[in-house]
C-alpha cells in the first residue's frame, strides 16, 4: 500500500497546502541527475550531502546518476548574533574525503539567504578542490542576501516556510514525500 500525498493532509492537519508534489519532485530530480551525469563524464565527483536536510535529495539524486561518484556528509550550523543567520558556518561534522583536485557537488535542501552555502564554499575552497558546484532542491531566490552559484536548481519557491522532503520544523516533518506549507 502506498500513502498518497493527499492522505498526509488528513494525518497532518496543520499543513496548509502541498507546494510541490512527490511526483513533481521525482521528475525534477531525475532531470537534474541526467544533467549531472552528462556534465561529469570522465570525472568521479564527490556528492557532499549537507546534513540534515539534504538526505532525501541526495539519496534520490544519486540513485539516478549514471557516472561513478562518491558520497560524503557534512553538517554545519550557521550562527551569529541577532535574529538573522550571519552565515558564519561552524563545522559540526566534517568530510571524511580528501577533496584536493576533486570535483565537488554540494547537495543542499534549500538556498534561502545564501549565506550558509557561500561561507561553506569559502571554507572548502581553501582545501583546493578542482571544482565546486551546488545542487539544491529548492531556491528561495527572493530571500537571497548573497549571490551564490547554483548550477543545479530544483524549483524556485516563494518566501514561505516549507517543510517535507528533508526540510524540518523543529526537527519534524522531514519524512513528508512532498514540499508543503504550514498553516500560519
Ligand atoms: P541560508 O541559505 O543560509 O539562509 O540557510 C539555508 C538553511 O536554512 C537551509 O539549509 C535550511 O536548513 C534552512 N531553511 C531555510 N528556509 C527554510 C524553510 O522554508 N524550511 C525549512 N528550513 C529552511
Ligand atoms: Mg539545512
Amino acid at each position: 500500500m502506498t500513502f498518497d500525498d493527499q492522505e498526509y493532509l488528513t494525518r497532518y492537519p496543520f499543513i496548509e497546502k502541498i507546494l510541490i508534489s512527490s511526483d513533481e519532485i521525482q521528475l525534477r530530480v531525475k532531470e537534474l541527475a541526467v544533467e549531472i551525469s552528462n556534465d561529469y563524464q570522465g570525472s568521479i565527483p564527490i556528492f557532499v550531502c549537507i546534513l540534515k536536510g539534504a538526505y532525501p535529495f541526495l539519496a534520490d539524486l544519486t540513485r539516478r546518476v549514471a557516472v561513478d561518484h562518491e558520497v560524503d556528509f557534512m553538517a554545519v550550523s550557521s550562527y551569529g548574533g541577532g535574529t538573522e543567520s550571519s552565515g558564519v558556518v561552524k563545522i559540526i561534522k566534517d568530510l571524511k574525503a580528501n577533496i584536493v583536485d576533486r570535483d565537488i557537488i554540494l547537495v543542499e535542501d534549500i538556498i534561502d539567504t545564501g549565506l550558509t552555502i557561500a561561507n561553506l564554499i569559502e571554507v572548502l575552497e581553501t582545501r583546493n578542490p578542482r571544482s565546486i558546484r551546488v545542487a539544491a532542491l529548492l531556491d528561495k531566490k527572493i530571500a537571497r542576501k548573497k549571490e551564490v552559484p547554483l548550477h543545479y536548481p530544483g524549483f524556485e519557491i516563494p518566501k514561505e516556510f516549507v517543510i517535507g522532503y528533508g526540510l524540518d520544523y523543529n526537527e519534524k516533518y522531514r519524512n513528508l514525500p512532498f514540499i508543503g506549507v504550514m498553516k500560519a
